[in-house]
């Protein structure tokens, strides 16, 4: 059906093969996705780890559920234990698993079971540089990326880190899955434009949901 209003972004957006925007879909539970993060990081808070190479990164991390992704002097991995507290992760709520699985039904993955949330902290300023999520140990299931509180610009590359990315602004609310042929999509978040939010305040919150064991 038309709308009244004219041009609207649709709500389900084909993004690339087996990669899907889910406009709005995490909306309404953006608030009750907020409380639980709240306990969760009461339990583990943010950090900024540090990359192989040593460099600190800008975007603060921590985790929930079975398997957290942690990087140190190491390297990249999954661990079931915070290397902050010493103790598991927070077991992920059931509003995060509920919202992952129905993003990923919503987008042709049915079945996603994640048992890994990275929540990641985006204060203005903060970025990611483009990288491929592969520490996980089988790549049929999909990443599911849920966006609250500031916009960013999400870039989303191809197979190879030349390749151009695409450049999309995701807004509270939105989801990105993808999966199948770009599940090592080259991905990542332009440096985060300063404002105030009335769900997060003055950043943006992002839960990545993957099947990491
Ligand atoms: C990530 O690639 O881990 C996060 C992407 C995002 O913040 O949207
Ligand atoms: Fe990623």
């Amino acid at each position: 059906m038309d709308s009244l209003f004219g041009e609207e972004a649709p709500a389900r957006e084909a993004i690339a093969e087996g990669a899907t925007l889910l406009r709005g879909f995490a909306n309404v539970s953006a608030q009750r996705l907020m409380d639980d993060l709240a306990k969760i990081v009461a339990v583990a808070p943010f950090r900024h780890m540090v990359t192989p190479g040593g460099f600190r990164m800008s975007v603060a991390m921590t985790n929930c559920g079975q398997a957290g992704w942690v990087s140190d002097a190491k390297g990249y991995r999954y661990d079931a234990g915070d290397p902050v507290t010493r103790m598991a992760w927070p077991a992920m709520p059931p509003s995060f698993h509920q919202l992952a699985a129905s993003a990923a039904r919503e987008a042709g993955y049915p079945g996603f079971e994640a048992d890994a949330c990275l929540i990641n902290r985006y204060q203005p300023g903060a970025r990611l540089t483009l990288h491929q999520d592969r520490n996980e140990r089988d790549y049929r299931a999909p990443i599911v990326s849920v966006s609250l509180g500031l916009p960013a610009v999400f870039l989303f590359g191809g197979a190879s880190r030349k390749d151009r990315p695409r450049r999309m602004l995701l807004a509270s609310g939105d989801v990105v899955v993808w999966g199948g042929a770009t599940r090592l999509a080259y991905h990542g978040i332009a440096s985060l434009k300063d404002g105030d939010h009335p769900l997060t305040g003055r950043c943006r919150i992002n839960l990545t949901f993957r099947k990491a064991l």
